[in-house]
């Protein structure tokens, strides 16, 4: 079978790099004989080689090697591969997509709005970037004459939802059962898990677009956003493992984000390119909803990006009442971005700042744990503890793990002599007493009492 694909796969690679030589020759004739009708036609069949070249070569791939590994001891050594490239991927292209979105709202708050500015201008902007001058101009509406390379602003939307679309996939629903559910929190099957997860983003986005379609009172616009956010941080910590909740929070709101962009922002773009075409003026409601969809995604994304970096700190997502600390990183960081949003547009604002960045010392504030030292007259030598971790640790955080799916030290933690012990006895502390996520989904089986030699240790270290 991995024969076969592997076969296959290489003769669609080669077919695809003949169609490539043979479009680009083809291209260069066309350029040469000045042929408009036929240079776009080719222009259009490259972009679709190059989707193919691109997904094949990406996707293909990873199947193929998939099919050699599988059932094999280097299963879970090609899921973090494969974990590694999507989150790559998915990363570069969030950076361009809020890099941009970022660049313009900059652009529009801080355009000059009044000194010397033709009629049919709403603004202009002189700006020195890479040892260059560039001169940016807003038009009130459209041009009168609408440009033939009009540069469109949207793949790297699209491609950020679809890669983190993938790589949640690759973290939670590939393993749904150690990553996506907690039974602790709700014994649900692999299969509710990712129904309930995959259902929660479509019923979203209804939502949220009927929000944004009907309500049309700013001040009860954003009481119903501010229940939205509340109503869906409390549910998936109902149905979730507190890291999966906040995942999926953060994954909510990208695809509220990536969805503006897809049936709302873009189709009205278009709208609007067509009736300047035809020497009409575009409808005045489509740059509204745009509007609405841009404002809202504005205030997105440093909540997003601050739920999909807390995800690799356990301290937010591992609290009892982790949905309020979510709320309370969301609020924070969007007044952050409401700070910064006033601050571009040059208006006054004292409170915004101090009050976002308390908001988020306060989440800081209320995950710290609470540390008893009572029940622990009895002294506790870093010995004891290193057999502890010898029990229950090593088999994963040594120079030669044992276990079956962690080849190399996870993070690189090993735990072979008492002085590593000590040097980490911070995290080990963090983990095991704080946030009991280890040993990792318990698989050693470490028991309270031994949770608890850990915390009187950790405090009796402390004091020395
Ligand atoms: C079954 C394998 C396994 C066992 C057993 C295990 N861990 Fe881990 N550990 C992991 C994995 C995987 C990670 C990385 C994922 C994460 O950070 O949650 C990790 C991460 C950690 C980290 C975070 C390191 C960092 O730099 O952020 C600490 C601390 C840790 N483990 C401590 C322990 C302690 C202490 C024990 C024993 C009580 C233990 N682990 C047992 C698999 C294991």
């Amino acid at each position: 079978m991995g024969i076969v694909a592997l076969i296959s796969w290489l003769i669609a690679m080669v077919a695809v790099s003949v169609m490539t030589y043979k479009l680009h020759h083809k291209r260069k004739e066309a350029v040469a004989n000045e042929d408009e009708s036929l240079l776009l036609k080719i222009k259009y069949k490259q972009n679709v080689v190059y989707t193919l070249v691109v997904s094949i070569a990406i996707i293909g791939a990873s199947v193929i090697y998939y099919f050699f590994v599988k059932n094999t001891v280097y299963e879970s050594h090609f899921f973090q591969w494969l974990n590694l490239f999507v989150r790559w991927i998915h990363i570069t292209f969030g950076i361009a997509w809020i890099g941009a979105s970022f660049y313009f709202v900059f652009l529009e708050n801080a355009l000059n709005r009044t000194k010397d500015v033709r009629n049919e201008l709403a603004g202009n902007l002189w700006a020195v970037h890479g040892g260059g001058f560039y001169y940016v101009e807003k038009y009130k509406l459209a041009p009168k004459k609408i440009p033939k390379d009009l540069h469109w602003f949207k793949y790297e939307a699209y491609f950020t939802w679809l890669s983190g679309f993938t790589l949640l996939m690759i973290v939670y629903y590939f393993n749904a059962k150690s990553y996506l559910i907690d039974t602790n929190v709700l014994d649900l099957t692999p299969f509710q898990a990712i129904g309930i997860s995959s259902i929660s983003f479509i019923v979203g986005w209804i939502v949220y677009d009927q929000f944004c379609k009907r309500i049309t009172n700013k001040i009860a616009f954003i009481i119903s956003m501010l229940l939205f956010v509340v109503f869906f941080a409390w549910f998936y910590s109902q149905v979730f493992s507190g890291r999966a909740a906040y995942i999926h929070f953060g994954a909510l709101l990208g695809t509220l984000m990536a969805a503006n962009v897809f049936f709302v922002i873009i189709p009205g773009q278009k709208r609007m390119v067509a009736a300047a075409l035809k020497g009409e003026q575009p409808n005045p409601e489509d740059g509204k909803a745009a509007f609405i969809r841009s404002y809202t995604n504005n205030y997105f994304t440093l909540p997003v990006l601050f739920v999909m970096i807390s995800n690799h700190f356990p301290s937010t997502f591992g609290h009892t009442y982790q949905w309020l600390v979510l709320l309370i990183i969301t609020f924070g960081s969007a007044g952050v971005k409401h700070y910064l949003n006033l601050r571009e547009k040059e208006q006054l604002s004292i409170w915004v700042f101090p009050i976002s960045i308390l908001m988020l010392l306060a989440a800081a504030y209320v995950t710290a744990p609470t540390i008893k030292s009572e029940g622990c007259e009895e002294q506790v030598t870093t010995t004891e503890v290193h057999a502890i971790i010898q029990n229950r640790c090593v088999t994963c955080h040594s120079s030669k793990p044992t276990d079956k799916v962690w080849k190399v030290a996870p993070n690189g933690v090993k735990y072979d002599t008492e002085e590593q012990i000590l040097n980490l006895k911070n995290k080990i502390f963090q983990r095991v007493v704080v946030s009991k996520n280890m040993p990792f989904a318990n698989q050693t089986k470490m028991t309270q009492e031994e949770r608890d030699i850990i915390a009187c240790w950790f405090n009796q270290q402390l004091k020395k």
